[in-house]
């Protein structure tokens, strides 16, 4: 579901947050694996006031796992701990609960030298709407708590959720605003779902894919739509025009003249694309 976003909508989710920082240990912070930039808020350090933060990104099932892997690599290098993982279908969400008892592991250590019995470590899952905060909650609890869609500001009575006997999750998860300054993260969310395609052009918003799919997948999108030679120059608008023209063309998108109706062509590509029959893909590299 998408939300705009109101600098007091922000505040809101925020002070939401921080309200619940005093009651957990331990931050999950899901991002798309798809495009781990755009899909994480601009402010996240300073919302989690150093909190202890395990990066999970989610919808790995969907994203190019070479690309996957550089960016475990480079989170680590920042000094993240990081994990892949695909909450639609549970691969990837045991190790969840492990690494979250690893990242507080010298306070565990510490209390258990002094004689003290560790209770479960408390968790809260945060991130931007769509990326999947409830299927994981449900995911991880084993039965339907979360519902999907959300909204900031909205609350219900809190509860703890045990996930084995090593974590307790926050039912309710802590919504964030994505970066929205660049026009770029925008495209990007719109490409992949995470922002209803009323806000943006879809014409736009295929544009933009298609000039990312010519430059970086250009083999699986040929195959789909059998198409011919990639474009000479993926910076000139027209070649990229002529791109959507084909695909519109081979999914029967005509109009009245033979003219390729760019809006449909625009709607399937994008459709199949989230679908992932082009295959995996991200949008964002760290290197
Ligand atoms: P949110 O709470 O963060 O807003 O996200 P939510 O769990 O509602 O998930 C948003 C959509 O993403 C859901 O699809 C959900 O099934 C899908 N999803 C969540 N995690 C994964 C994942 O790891 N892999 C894949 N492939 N999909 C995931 P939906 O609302 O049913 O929309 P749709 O599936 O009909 O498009």
């Amino acid at each position: 579901m998408t939300i705009q976003w109101f600098p007091g909508h922000m505040t809101k989710a925020r002070r939401q947050i921080q309200e619940k920082l005093s009651l957990i240990d331990v931050v999950i912070e899901l991002i798309d694996a798809r495009l781990p930039l755009s899909s994480r808020n601009p402010m996240i350090d300073e919302i989690l006031q150093g909190k202890p933060r395990l990066i999970v990104m989610n919808k790995a099932d969907l994203a190019d796992p070479a690309v996957t892997k550089q960016w475990i690599a480079y989170f680590k290098q920042e000094g993240h701990m990081a994990v892949e993982a695909d909450a639609s279908s549970g691969v990837g969400l045991k190790e969840i609960p492990i690494l979250a008892k690893e990242l507080l592991r010298d306070k565990i250590e510490k209390q258990i030298a002094k004689g003290m019995n560790p209770r479960a470590v408390r968790a809260l899952i945060v991130g931007i709407p769509n990326v999947g905060k409830s299927t994981l909650i449900n995911r991880l609890a084993g039965r339907n708590i979360a519902a999907t869609g959300d909204r900031p500001g909205v609350t219900k009575g809190q509860q703890w959720i045990k996930v084995g006997t090593d974590m307790e999750l926050l039912d309710t998860p802590g919504i964030l605003w994505p970066k929205f300054e660049d026009q770029n993260v925008g495209y990007k969310l719109a490409v992949t779902g995470a922002i209803r395609e009323e806000i943006l052009n879809v014409e736009d918003i295929a544009f933009f894919a298609v000039k990312y799919l010519v430059r970086y997948y250009w083999e699986p999108f040929k195959e789909r739509f059998d198409l011919k030679e990639p474009p000479q120059d993926d910076e000139n608008p027209d070649e990229i025009v002529a791109v959507m023209e084909a695909v519109g063309r081979k999914r029967g998108c005509l109009v009245s003249g033979g003219r390729v109706d760019l809006e449909k062509a625009s709607s399937i590509l994008l459709r199949e694309l989230r679908a992932g029959k082009l295959g995996r893909y991200s949008l964002e590299a760290p290197y």
